[in-house]
Order: C-alpha cells, then structure tokens, then sequence
C-alpha cells in the first residue's frame, strides 16, 4: 500500500530509486513519482499510472540524492497531481508518504488561513507544508521540524522529506507503515522493505513505531519521538537477489506458483525430521506450553491468510482438540472481542504490515493474550510486535495474488498443531507418525498436481469468458473453495464465489443454469459420497462442472464435464494439493483476458491503511 524508497551517497540516485519502485510496485500502481536534488535545484518528475510513465517521462536524472514513491490511492484519484513526492509552497521541501493523516482536514483549513495553497486532493501534501510552516515560524532543523509535525499529527506514516536548502540529508520517520534503512559505506537506502535495498547491500536497520532517521553521506542517527538517540540494531538480510526475479517465468504468480515445492519445503527444513519425527519450532519455544494448555485458540488475518487460518482451524480442533475460532481481523478489531489473559492469538499474515491485523494484535495483546505471529516477511511489523512466531521461510512473494505463502502457511500451522498434539496426547503415536510422514511428501505431490499445467491451460480456454464461477468443496476443502472462487476473482475480475458444497442448495442452486461453471473439490476424504451427490444435483441442472479428484477416481470423472487429478494425501493435508489446480486454473483465465496478473486493479500486497 504505497512503497517509498531514498538513496543519499555518491552514486547517481535515479538508476536505484527507478529500480526500487519497480520492486516496490506491487505495493500499488496507481502512480509514481521521483525527486531529485543536484546542487540547489529539486527537480521533480510523477506520473499517473505504473512506473514505466515515470520512466518515459523524467528527463533530469542528475543527482545523488533523492526520494521515489509509487501509490495505492486512498485520498484523491490516481492522477499526475496527487501523485507524490509533493512539495511545499515555498518549493523547498519535497515528502514522499505511505499511510493516512487522518486528521488533515482541519490541518489544511488552518494552514489555508495562513496563505497556504493545495494543488492536490492529497493528506501528504498537507503535512509537507505543515513541516514546512512549523520549520519557517520556529526556526527549526528539518529534522527538528518534522519531529514536531509529527507529535501533531494524527494516522499512520512512513515519510521521507529532503530539503533543497540541505543536499546531504534525508529525514525519515515510521508509525504503523514499515522503513527499512540499507547501510552502505558513504551510502544510504530506505524502503518500504527491503528488496530495493539488498542488491546493494545486507545490513539494514527496521525502524520502530514513533523512530525518526537522518541520513547524510557520513552516517546515521536515529532518535525516538522526544528526542532521544537510540542505538538501532543492525540486522543481516539473508534475502539473495534472485529471489525478486522472475526467473525465466513470464509473471511472478507463475513463478511463485511453481516454487510450492521447494518452499514447502523450505518451510519445513531444519524443522521436521520425517524420519526420526522431531519436530522443532525454535520460534514457539517459550510459548509451547501455553499452547499446549490453552483453552481456546483465536485467529486473525485477512484474505488469503484468513483462509489459511480456516483450515488451520480444521486441523488444530482435530489434531489439538483445542476450540479455534477464526476472525477477519478487521472485525476483531471494531467488536468487542472476549479474550480472556492466557487466550492464545495466532496472527496469520504474508507481508507481516497488515494494519487490521497489527491493530488486532493490539487489542489481543492489551487485553492479555499471548500472541503468536506466522508472517513471511523477516523483520516486518508484526513480526516484531508479536511475543514469538514461527516465519514461512518461503522467499519474498511480488505477485499481488498470494499462492505459496498459503501453502507455506498452512505448513507452519500444520507443524504447530502436531506439536502441540504431540506433547498434549490428543494424537497417537502411531497416528502421529503416519501424518508426519506424510507432509514429507507434500512437496513431491504438489509438484505431481502441477503437472497438470497444460490441461488446465486448455479448460481455461473454455472458461475465459465466463461471467460467473461457483467453487464447491466440503470439510478442509471448504476454504479452498474460498481460496479459489478469491483469486479468479482478484486477478480476472471474474465474479466467483465459494460455498461449502452442502450450503448450496440454500441459495446458490438458483445460480446453476447451462451456462454456470461450478468447480468442486472433491477429493477423497470423509464426505466424499455427499459431495458426489452435490455434483448430480448441479448436472441435474446442466450446470457445467469441473472437478478436483485424486488420482484414479472411477466415478466423478464419468459424472463431470472436465477432471484435474491430483496425489491423494491425507484429508487435513489436502488442502496444500487441491489448491494448486484453482491457483493455475485462476492464471490462466486471467492471462487470456488480458489482465494484468502480477498487479490486478485496485488490489495492493501490502495493505498498511485499514
Ligand atoms: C491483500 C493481498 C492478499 C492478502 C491480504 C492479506 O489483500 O492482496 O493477497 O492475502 O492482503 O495480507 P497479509 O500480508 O496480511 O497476508
């Protein structure tokens, strides 16, 4: 939601701030912008649309140092003018921002009062010239001046303003959106996270909540919200370079879709022993007991990871016999939740910056709860904010729509709840065994399910113009229904819905006609008959049916128009199989489109506003 990025050092700032935001670009594309200072000149280029205008448009590249940022709009439309980096009147400072000034209205009528004029419909570019008044009537340093902007400022912010009055600084501060700072020799970075920064180098300092940062050529301070100087901790990115590539791959969701293999199992390496059974989750360590005698279990997360935290709740009652109740975290956050001291929260997210569900593990935590995060990216907010953790381990994810961090997620959740079971004695020994070997083989079977591939390339071509998808699954393949009727939708633009199979005939059997695909997940498990006659009750209706089955069914195939097998594992390990076919299946429909699959319409990866 927003990504910001800054170079100060020798080198021309331009090549590292434009291939920053390309990295940075799946935070949201509605618009880009640079400003650069040479000399006393601040030269600003911003455009409406994706990085590549901004690209075409800059035409004064000169200088070593600068800010860039390319935007998810909330205040204002995309458009050249709300575009950032903005500037204050006196044409001095420029602001480059990531987050909501919630209360920028009355800041704008008060600065209006005093000759101040707008050019954009923006918050930023209220709080670029509140800075700017507070620095001219007081007489304050930049920094000093955005310190006191800020103590006034109500929201959320990571902000990073240069002055053309001062060409070696860059002052930059965090409350609720993330910062990172690359430390260079003579040179500094910042960024919203660091992939902009690791091609150049592996140390980086996460700023805190309320941190405010001054960068100039020969170093660094960072002091807290009163002033005081903090001594940072240095940490050493393990991120490689080719990780933010696509690897031969026309579009990360592609990529990321075939690495499921290797980051499952990655995610399980040096974790799970499938032979010996050792299980070790060196980040729950201190909480384990807590969880072993926890009374209840909450989840919280939003889309994607909120449908990995309902299958978690499948397996964590059955393996655990723990209750599970899983919430949108932006809900939990405006309700009045029941949490009791000792409730354990699980908070489930892949960029780890999610403002719904940092806020609810605000609240979790106030309110005595331990909290537990499961977050891909290292160092993110919640991350941090959370007593312990476990993270994926399954590489930075660009494409907007998740695909392995759901599989990798489900993992560490499924490692979680053996633990626990383990040590609680709500699962056999032998029962234990059989299940820790079999997510052993999870890795090969989901690289048999993407064998598949090809086939579902051809039934997309069927479906690429549908208007409507229903997704059916019953059990652990109810959210994958969800998962799959979600990411037709996020990247085709196709209206899709998911439904626990037997819930369809209180409603959407009155959507079946000839011309209604209707995907079921139907592998075998528990209630596989039941959901063989949910199939019959939708070709009663000449809906048209594609159908997930494992390998050798001999009955659905002859019921269904169209059939992709996958492996058979385990009912409540299905789940990391049977969504493969519906994440490929969602690709290629999008692609034949025409849509844009890394970086679908209005969405954002990181979504840091509420
Ligand atoms: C956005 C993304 C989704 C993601 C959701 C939650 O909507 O587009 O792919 O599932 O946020 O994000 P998180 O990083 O917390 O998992």
């Amino acid at each position: 939601m927003c990504g910001i990025v800054g170079y100060i050092g020798k080198r021309d700032a331009y090549p590292i701030l434009l291939k920053g935001l390309k990295r940075l670009e799946y935070r949201g594309y509605d618009s880009s912008g640079i400003a650069l200072i040479d000399g006393f000149d601040l030269d600003i280029t911003k455009k409406e649309g994706k990085v590549v205008r901004l690209e075409e448009a800059i035409h004064k590249k000169e200088g070593s140092i600068g800010i860039g940022h390319t935007r998810w709009a909330t205040h204002g439309e995309p458009s050249d003018e709300n575009a950032h980096p903005h500037v204050s009147n006196n044409n001095s400072l420029a602001i480059i921002h990531n987050g909501i000034i919630e209360n920028y209205e009355s800041l704008k009528i008060e600065l209006k009062k005093k000759g101040y004029h707008f050019s954009s419909e923006t918050d930023t570019e209220v709080l670029v010239n509140f800075i700017e008044d507070i620095q001219e009537t007081e007489s304050l340093s930049l920094e000093d001046a955005v310190r006191v902007a800020l103590s006034k400022i109500v929201g959320a912010y990571a902000i990073a303003v240069i002055s053309k009055e001062d060409s070696n600084k860059i002052v930059a501060a965090r409350k609720g959106s993330p910062l990172v700072i690359g430390l260079g020799s003579g040179e500094y970075f910042l960024a919203s996270d660091a992939t902009p920064i690791v091609e150049y180098t592996n140390e980086v300092v996460y700023l805190n909540d309320g941190e405010i940062v001054v960068l100039t050529r020969e170093g660094y301070s960072v002091k807290d919200s009163e002033d005081i100087q903090q001594t940072p901790y240095v940490q050493t990115l393990e991120m490689e370079l080719e990780e933010l590539e696509k690897g031969g791959y026309d579009h990360f969701m592609l990529k990321e879709i075939f690495e499921q293999p290797r980051s499952i199992a990655d995610c399980m390496r040096g974790r799970l022993n499938t032979e010996t059974g050792n299980l070790f989750l060196g980040g729950i360590r201190n909480y384990s007991k807590a969880l072993q005698n926890a009374e209840r279990i909450l989840i919280a997360a939003c889309g994607t990871s909120w449908h990995a935290g309902l299958v978690a709740e499948y397996f964590i009652e059955e393996l655990c016999r723990i209750p599970v109740e899983v919430e949108y975290a932006s809900e939990f956050r405006y309700r009045n939740p029941v949490i009791k001291e000792g409730d354990i929260v699980i908070a489930i997210s892949q960029s780890g910056e999610t403002a719904d569900t940092l806020a609810a593990i605000e609240i979790a935590k106030e309110r005595g709860a331990i909290v537990l995060g499961v977050v891909n990216t290292v160092g993110s907010s919640i991350a941090r904010v959370t007593h312990e953790g476990a993270y994926l381990h399954a590489g930075p994810e660009i494409g907007v729509a998740s695909t392995k961090a759901f599989t990798a997620q489900l993992t560490v959740l499924y490692m979680i709840a053996l633990r626990v079971a383990f040590y609680k004695g709500t699962i056999a020994q032998n029962k234990y065994r059989e299940l820790v070997t079999e997510i052993g083989k999870i890795p090969k079977k989901v690289a048999a399910a993407l064998e598949s591939n090809e086939k579902i390339k051809k039934i997309s071509e069927r479906f690429k113009d549908a208007h409507n998808f229903l997704y059916l699954g019953r059990g652990y393949n109810f959210p994958v229904a969800l998962e799959g009727a979600l990411k037709l939708k996020e990247i085709s633009y196709i209206h899709a819905e998911g439904y626990p199979a037997a819930e369809m005939k209180h409603g959407p059997i009155a959507l079946i006609d000839e011309q209604m695909p209707v995907v079921f997940i139907a592998t075998r498990d528990g209630s596989y008959d039941k959901i063989v006659s949910n199939i019959q009750e939708v070709k009663a209706r000449r809906g048209i049916v594609i159908a997930i089955v494992n390998e050798g069914d001999a009955i659905i195939p002859d019921m269904v128009d169209y059939t992709i097998e996958i492996p058979a594992t385990h009912e409540s390990l299905m789940p990391l199989v049977s969504v493969i076919p519906l994440q490929l299946l969602s690709y290629h429909i999008a692609l034949m489109r025409g849509a844009n699959v890394d970086q679908p319409r209005n969405l954002a990866k990181s979504v840091t506003v509420e």
